[in-house]
């Protein structure tokens, strides 16, 4: 068999949806940044997903998110100069022409059996009103990841199956005809970190901003929902104080670390201790949030451009090789 070579490192991408909160952070954006800081892995491509809201029922303003979410990514520690970042949009010919190859190889049942759709429909949504793009989504995932010929994905738990099905693709692209595209591999990073709404119902969401931190929220309203979080009784441990704890510790500086492990022992040992807990979750992130203000206001959409303009050639250039490769495969050219 051929050897292919695979040409990005790390790939992954990121939803334009705008208004980060701490949770998001904890999760995705804080993978990406790790994984880049420890440079093991290699060099990370990440792409704005603006394609996605395609899928949605209602058109949304994705554009002018665009710009945001990178600004939010550079400002929490995504840097620039050890990453390429470019805008999926930029990509549609490739990513419409590679949809096309790849949808006559998985089945319609197939499509419908992703749990990530089963969900959906379950949920809010029926069959009748569900879109085919919406049901093609892991084949335009699989074009995104196959075009970059990327060797890992990471992604958390609610993508994997969306991943499974890019490494089914190429290998079944690849048996039919002929070895083209190299099989990316799932990263997995743990667990993700399922972090509750503070103010006590579900998760974390933007759909429930009482119980959200939001990054771009005026501080004073972020503190004022610290104030009123739900805890727990002295000595006992519920799952809205652990998140809350893992919030702490997620902004804490290192003295401030030490103090919160203080305080949850004393807590577990019936003190009454919850206010000076969220005396010193408030310091750490008001800290945390005057940082992220200030590093993202410093950022201008010039340079932004700039920076996605450089990622798009590289992306651009990949994606077109992997065209060729693959219509010659196809005996098109
Ligand atoms: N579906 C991902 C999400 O909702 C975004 C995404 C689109 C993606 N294409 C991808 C992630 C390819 C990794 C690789 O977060």
């Amino acid at each position: 068999m051929k050897k292919l070579e695979y040409k990005v490192d790390v790939f992954t991408g990121i939803r334009p949806s705008g208004g980060l909160h701490i949770a998001n952070v904890m999760g995705s954006v804080n993978t990406i940044v790790t994984l880049q800081k420890k440079k093991e892995i290699g060099r990370p491509m990440v792409f704005v997903a603006d394609l996605h809201a395609l899928t949605d029922a209602e058109p949304k303003d994705t554009q002018k998110n665009v710009i945001e979410v990178v600004k939010d990514y550079i400002a929490l520690g995504l840097d620039p100069k050890n990453c390429d970042i470019f805008i999926q949009s930029e990509l549609i010919e490739e990513i419409s022409e590679l949809n096309m190859y790849l949808s006559r190889l998985i089945t319609v049942s197939e499509l419908l059996r992703v749990p990530t759709l089963k969900e959906k429909i379950k949920k809010n949504m029926e069959v009748s009103n569900a879109s085919v793009l919406l049901a093609m989504y892991p084949i335009m995932m699989a074009s995104d990841i196959l075009l970059q010929k990327s060797k890992y994905v990471p992604v958390g738990k609610d993508q994997q199956a969306h991943i499974e099905i890019a490494r089914y693709l190429a290998k079944k692209f690849n048996k039919a005809y002929g070895e083209t595209i190299p099989v990316p591999n799932i990263l997995t990073l743990g667990s993700p970190s399922s972090i509750k709404s503070i103010s006590g119902e579900g998760k974390m969401s933007k759909t429930n901003p009482g119980g959200a931190i939001l990054l771009d929220d005026p501080i004073d309203i972020s503190l004022g929902k610290i104030k009123k979080a739900q805890t727990a009784f002295a000595g006992e441990m519920t799952d809205s104080l652990d998140s809350l704890i893992k919030i702490g510790k997620f902004v804490a500086n290192e003295d401030e670390k030490i103090k919160i492990e203080d305080i949850v022992n004393r807590h577990m040992s019936g003190e009454n201790v919850m206010g000076e807990f969220k005396q010193t979750l408030s310091i750490a992130m008001e800290r945390y949030l005057k940082d992220f203000q200030e590093k993202k206001s410093e950022l201008n959409d010039l340079e932004i451009l700039e920076i996605v303009k450089k990622g798009r050639e590289l992306a651009k250039e990949n994606a077109k090789q992997t065209i060729k490769e693959v219509r010659k495969a196809m005996q098109f050219e």
